[in-house]
């Protein structure tokens, strides 16, 4: 099959398209031929992971040599990124009784990536749900990563119905998802903070208002909020406690240990901080693809580009110019077997 593949770390040319062998499903896996992927920020950072310090990883310092480990030291262990897919199932092993050949799936394989390529296989139980009928493949592929992060999160801040929610990061993979979820499913307020090139994308998604963080000062807003949601990590919690209502609680998705200490020492304070990784569940997929199905949370393809040009994906979405989903078209992006 063929597969976009990389087997040294660095910048978007290093992914290139190779002949590979075709997965074969284990008794408990699906086989899926791949319609659609996408670039988001896992496979952007995977691809160049070598150059990621202790100090600029995103996660605490304890996690950097573990990963690194799993990432492979020196150059990359799985050599096929894609983490987010769609498709149609090929084949299925002997134990499998939840899908069957011919049936539409999306999905997320999470750090084992691997859906840049024509097949991939995955376990049955693991994180793949029927495609929303209503979506088509290049859209289903779009959602898991950053729907399935928002859900968890937004759940681990303890979100409520008529809650005020800043939403920081609210153009990008998991911010587009919480705006949308916050607002559609939890019923919460919701203000936005991007950029000047995201905002109208930003308040289509459904917010309620947005801040440009080029001209405004959001830690300086006149509204105060019980949960700020805190993706790329561009304040701290000194910063947002004023603008804290009495019970807020600040969320750094992006963490470090100092992060996890503020946790547990405003345990008995009236403003929390919140650190979680987020776990991906398969009932949470299948209640996104719900949510797909009633219009509650809706995909935006910013550009769509074929697994030849994965490269050039990756070039794009490094360069910034993502307002909505980078898709890369596997199949021609069709579900046919
Ligand atoms: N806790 C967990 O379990 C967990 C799970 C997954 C990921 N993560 C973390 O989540 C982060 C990736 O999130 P993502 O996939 O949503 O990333 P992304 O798609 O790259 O989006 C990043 C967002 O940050 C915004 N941003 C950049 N500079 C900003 C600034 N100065 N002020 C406000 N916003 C700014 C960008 O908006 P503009 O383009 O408009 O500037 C963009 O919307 C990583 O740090 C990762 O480690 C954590």
């Amino acid at each position: 099959m063929k597969a976009a593949v990389y087997t040294t770390y660095g910048p978007p040319e290093v992914i290139h398209l190779h002949e590979t062998e075709t997965p074969v499903p284990k008794e408990k896996e699906v086989q899926v031929k791949v319609a659609a992927s996408t670039v988001k920020f896992g496979d952007s950072y995977a691809r160049h992971f070598n150059d990621v310090s202790p100090f600029q990883f995103t996660m605490p310092l304890p996690l950097w040599i573990p990963a690194r480990l799993s990432m492979g030291w020196s150059k990359p262990k799985q050599p096929i990124l894609g983490s987010e897919f769609s498709g149609i199932i090929t084949a299925v092993g002997d134990k499998v009784t939840r899908f069957r050949p011919g049936e539409a799936v999306f999905g997320y394989t999470g750090q084992k990536f691997g859906a840049y390529a024509e097949y991939l296989c995955i376990n049955a139980d693991g994180i793949i749900a029927r495609q929303p009928e209503n979506l088509t493949p290049e859209e289903a592929a779009t959602l898991p990563y950053g729907a399935l992060m928002a859900l968890n999160l937004l759940r681990k801040a303890d979100l409520k119905a008529k809650e005020k929610v800043l939403i920081i990061g609210a153009s990008g993979g998991i911010g587009s998802a919480a705006v949308q979820l916050a607002k559609n499913y939890f019923g919460a307020e919701v203000t936005g903070v991007c950029s000047s090139a995201g905002t109208d994308y930003v308040k289509s998604l459904g917010a309620d208002n947005v801040i440009d963080y080029t001209k405004e000062d959001f830690t300086k807003s006149e509204t105060s909020f019980d949960v700020i949601l805190d993706i790329p990590r561009k304040t701290s919690f000194s910063k947002g406690k004023p603008i804290l209502r009495s019970g807020g609680r600040y969320m750094p998705v992006s963490f470090k240990g100092r992060h996890v200490l503020q946790r547990l020492l405003t345990i008995p304070r009236r403003k929390k901080v919140i650190t979680a990784l987020a776990l991906e569940k398969t009932d949470d997929l299948l209640l996104i693809q719900e949510l797909a199905e009633i219009g509650k949370i809706k995909p935006v393809i910013a550009r769509s580009f074929p697994l030849e040009q994965a490269a050039e994906a990756h070039r794009w979405f490094d360069e910034g110019g993502s307002r909505g989903s980078v898709v890369i078209r596997v199949n021609n992006g069709t579900n046919n077997l």
